[in-house]
């Protein structure tokens, strides 16, 4: 099929790259000069693992180019919209622009004289969106049809998620016939992972819209859950990874995303729950979202607490202590940078006066050109080297291997604080370190000790 992708971004590229794998000839929209000149010459413009191989292949195999110019786009048949729905600057809504924009864009340049085409919805949108499109579709004369088809990939697995999906969803528009076009034109697309018993579900434009940040919803709680719960462990002494464990024995509970820590961050999770809130506010449903809330406070207070942490370990003053922090992006194998928890401990501990080094495997480069004035290396090494306090922020897994004993030679003092309770409490204190995990036991003593 002929498929192009507006917005190529860290959905855009790999869902462009991955349609491209199945077969399909696909070209690739965005703005941005660099980051398509970037991509044509097989240079991801961001950190994701397998992308930079599934890139040169797709590129050399002649299925699949970027461009600028949007006349390339004319005559494909499925338009995956993906661009960024960022947080609008001082409200919790979600900034549509870009896809007024993009939408635009396909109104003014698809060619549907041979037969309609279908807009595929991937971004995160308030609910009410698609069909708000599909009405503007309708008014050009532009015989278009919309299908949101919501994407629930994981930053760091992006490509394995793209075609091995949980589930497919499609919400269709009202009119049947259009429905049954835009169901089959999405099937024929999806084939190959459909093929594979893949779940595909069949629904209306609203409830695609709500799977989506319903979906971060729930995931955003089950975190914001279990770090209340850390935070009711520091103040009696209980250990919270114990009880995770425990409580995720039970099915109906379940063990994943049950890890207390700095909290979550990104480009989806904190701006999702948030425009979700300011949408149920323009329905009259505020109320039952205000847990979000909540859930958004408990996750925000997971950061003071590392950076009090610190604080509580240097005797309450920054100045003239060295700090250093592992992990910038906000989760690992992803150089992602947005509302990462990691770097507003580290950008809070600075602005409180110390010297801060930090460190991150595959952001180094781009937190350079987003903060210019902190301090970053290139290895835990020069990160470390003479600190009086380590955070561990994003659990690289090069991070949770360290060694408690080779590092302990490289400090001025031995203090850590594990950000994402992954290393292992009683190995630390036997290297000689004072170990503070979030709502987590690290001996007799630092269970009584007040953090
Ligand atoms: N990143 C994820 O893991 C993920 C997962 C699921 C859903 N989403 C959703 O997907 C959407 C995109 O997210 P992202 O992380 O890829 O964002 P991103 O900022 O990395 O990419 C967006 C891209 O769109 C381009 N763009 C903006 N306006 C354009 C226009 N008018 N025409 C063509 N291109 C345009 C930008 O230049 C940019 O390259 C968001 O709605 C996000 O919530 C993201």
């Amino acid at each position: 099929m002929r498929i192009s992708v507006i917005g190529c971004g860290y959905l855009g590229a790999v869902h462009a790259a991955c349609m491209a794998s199945l077969g399909h000839q696909v070209i690739g929209l965005d703005v941005d000069e660099a980051k398509v000149a970037s991509l044509n010459s097989g240079v991801p413009p961001f950190y994701e693992p397998g992308f930079a191989e599934l890139l040169d292949e797709q590129l050399a195999g002649g299925r699949l180019e970027f461009t600028t110019d949007p006349g390339r786009i004319a005559q494909a048949q499925i338009h995956f919209i993906a661009v960024g729905t960022p947080q609008l600057a001082g409200r919790y809504a979600a900034d549509l622009s870009y896809v007024r924009a993009a939408v635009q864009t396909l109104i003014e340049n698809v060619d549907t004289s041979k037969g309609p085409a279908v807009i595929a919805g991937k971004s995160t949108v308030p609910v009410g969106t698609a069909r708000h499109i599909q009405d503007l579709c309708d008014e050009s004369g532009n015989d278009l049809i919309v299908v949101w088809n919501p994407e629930f990939l994981r930053e760091g697995f992006a490509v394995t998620d793209t075609v091995h999906p949980d589930r497919i969803v499609y919400g269709l528009p009202d009119d049947q016939d259009r429905a049954e076009v835009g169901r089959k034109l999405l099937d024929e697309c999806y084939a190959e992972l459909l093929a594979t018993g893949i779940p595909r579900l069949l629904t209306n434009h609203p409830t695609a819209e709500l799977v989506k940040v319903a979906a971060n919803s729930f995931l955003a709680t089950k975190i914001s859950f279990i770090n209340a719960m850390a935070q009711l462990c520091d103040a009696t002494g209980g250990d919270v990874t114990q009880l995770a464990e425990a409580i995720g024995y039970d099915d109906r509970i379940g063990k994943k995303f049950l890890r207390a820590g700095v909290g979550f961050g990104g480009g989806c999770l904190p701006k999702d729950i948030r425009a979700f809130m300011a949408r149920a506010g323009e329905l009259g449903v505020d109320e039952a979202l205000t847990f979000l809330r909540e859930v958004d406070a408990i996750n925000l207070r997971q950061r003071d607490k590392a950076v009090e942490m610190a604080s509580n370990l240097l005797g309450g003053r920054f100045v003239g202590h060295k700090v250093a922090v592992l992990g910038a992006a906000f989760k690992p194998n992803s150089d992602d940078l947005r509302d990462s928890p990691a770097l507003e401990v580290a950008q809070q501990i600075w602005s409180r006066g110390a010297d801060l080094v930090i460190t991150d495997p595959a952001a180094a480069d781009a937190l350079r050109s987003k903060l210019p004035n902190l301090n970053v290396v290139g290895t835990v090494a020069e990160a470390v080297a003479g600190a009086d306090v380590v955070l561990l922020l994003t659990e690289w897994q090069e991070y949770r291997d360290l060694d408690p004993v080779e590092l302990r030679a490289m400090v001025r003092t031995p203090n850590i604080i594990d950000g994402r309770n992954v290393l292992d409490p009683q190995r630390w204190l036997d290297a000689g370190w004072t170990y503070r995990g979030m709502g987590r036991l690290a001996g007799p003593a630092a269970a009584r000790a007040q953090v």
